[in-house]
């Protein structure tokens, strides 16, 4: 088997195609020929030791994968082999063989392919949780998404209107906002790509334009940063502001808004509430799927390139030009 190593923290030229004995399952495992692996914004962490999971050396990254089940361990149930699975992963992902527990994969549906697979639980699980489990998104709310063209952000996008919500998607470039137009938001908002007082300032008067004055029901903020405190400001009464993600840094917050806004700020993290509430982990994958065979919800695919090429897939998310989903094949 091959995998993209990590041998030293550093950036995605560091990663090496490396060459490793064949592995076989565990107990409880499954042993899956990798065909497709998503990738997403922590695979730019991992990488670098700034992720809160940071996993022993060598190590390739990469977590999440579609594939076939090759080989079965002993006590698990439920798989034949030639299964087409995609799982969860954490990290290894970016390999042409991964082992997993058998409870942390999924068969998928016929009509999906290896590359949509593989581009499917991270981002709808994680804004699923988000927007059903933690904001209880309701009909006719408005729900602003910021960093809306990328892997999460798209997902909150169909998500929110297969929810019955009126989105607003914000994003830094005028391609972004028709992309995310063309995936089913109502409106898009374009702010700066490095915001000061007077660029926050604009974003948060623009935001309760839209919104007729009442502010956001709603906020799914994957960004973070100088992009936080307009959000915040920018809320309705009792509205939810749900912290994702930190790609433009971790904002600290005056703690004098949510008295203002009579709003909640509510903490996402999907992947402990995989392991915290399994059976809503569960049920959240089985309405999902039900999502995409009505076509409700579809990964968009900006770029798909062999394995070996992961480095350049990873430059795609950090120079900020993915719009949905990159994924890394394996012929
Ligand atoms: N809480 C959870 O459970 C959970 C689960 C999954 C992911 N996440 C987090 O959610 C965030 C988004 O993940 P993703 O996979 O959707 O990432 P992504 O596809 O790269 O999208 C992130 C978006 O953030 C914006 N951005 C602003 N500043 C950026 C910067 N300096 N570098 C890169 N992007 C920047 C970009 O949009 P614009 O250019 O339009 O601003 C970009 O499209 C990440 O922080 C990830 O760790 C959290």
């Amino acid at each position: 088997m091959h995998s993209m190593l990590s041998n030293e923290p550093g950036g995605p030229e560091t990663l090496i195609w490396s060459e490793q004995p064949d592995l076989s399952p565990k107990k409880g495992e499954i042993l899956v020929s990798v065909r497709a692996a998503g990738v997403n914004f922590p695979d730019t962490l991992i990488i670098r030791d700034l992720y809160q999971v940071k996993p022993p050396r060598p190590f390739a990254p990469g977590g999440e994968v579609s594939g076939e089940v090759i080989a079965i361990g002993e006590g698990v149930t439920g798989y034949s082999l030639g299964d087409r699975v995609l799982a969860l992963t954490g990290h290894g992902g970016f390999a042409t063989q991964i082992c997993v527990p058998a409870n942390q994969a999924v068969k998928f549906p016929e009509t999906m392919s290896y590359e949509e697979a593989a581009a499917f639980v991270f981002t709808y699980g994680t804004s699923y949780h988000a927007l059903k489990d933690r904001a209880s998104l309701a009909p006719g709310e408005t729900l602003l998404v910021l960093g809306a063209a990328g892997g999460v952000g798209v997902a909150a996008i169909e998500l929110g209107k297969a929810m019955g919500a009126r989105v607003i998607a914000a994003v830094s470039t005028e391609e972004k906002a028709e992309f995310c137009l063309s995936v089913g938001a109502d409106e898009a908002l374009v702010y700066s790509r490095e915001m000061n007082k007077a660029d926050q300032k604009k974003f948060s008067s623009e935001i309760r334009e839209l919104t007729g004055r009442s502010g956001v029901d709603v906020a799914y903020d994957a960004v973070g940063g100088d992009y936080a405190e307009p959000v915040l400001r920018s809320m309705a009464w009792q509205g939810r502001y749900l912290v994702v993600g930190f790609p433009a840094g971790i904002p600290k917050i005056p703690l004098n808004l949510p008295l203002l806004k009579g709003c909640d700020i509510r903490g996402v993290f999907w992947g402990a509430s995989v392991f915290q509430d399994p059976k809503g982990h569960a049920s959240n994958m089985a309405e999902l799927q039900e999502l995409f065979r009505s076509a409700k919800i579809r990964p968009r695919i900006h770029a798909s390139l062999p394995m070996q090429r992961a480095a350049e897939a990873l430059g795609i998310i950090e120079r900020r030009e993915v719009m949905g989903k990159v994924v890394l094949t394996n012929a």
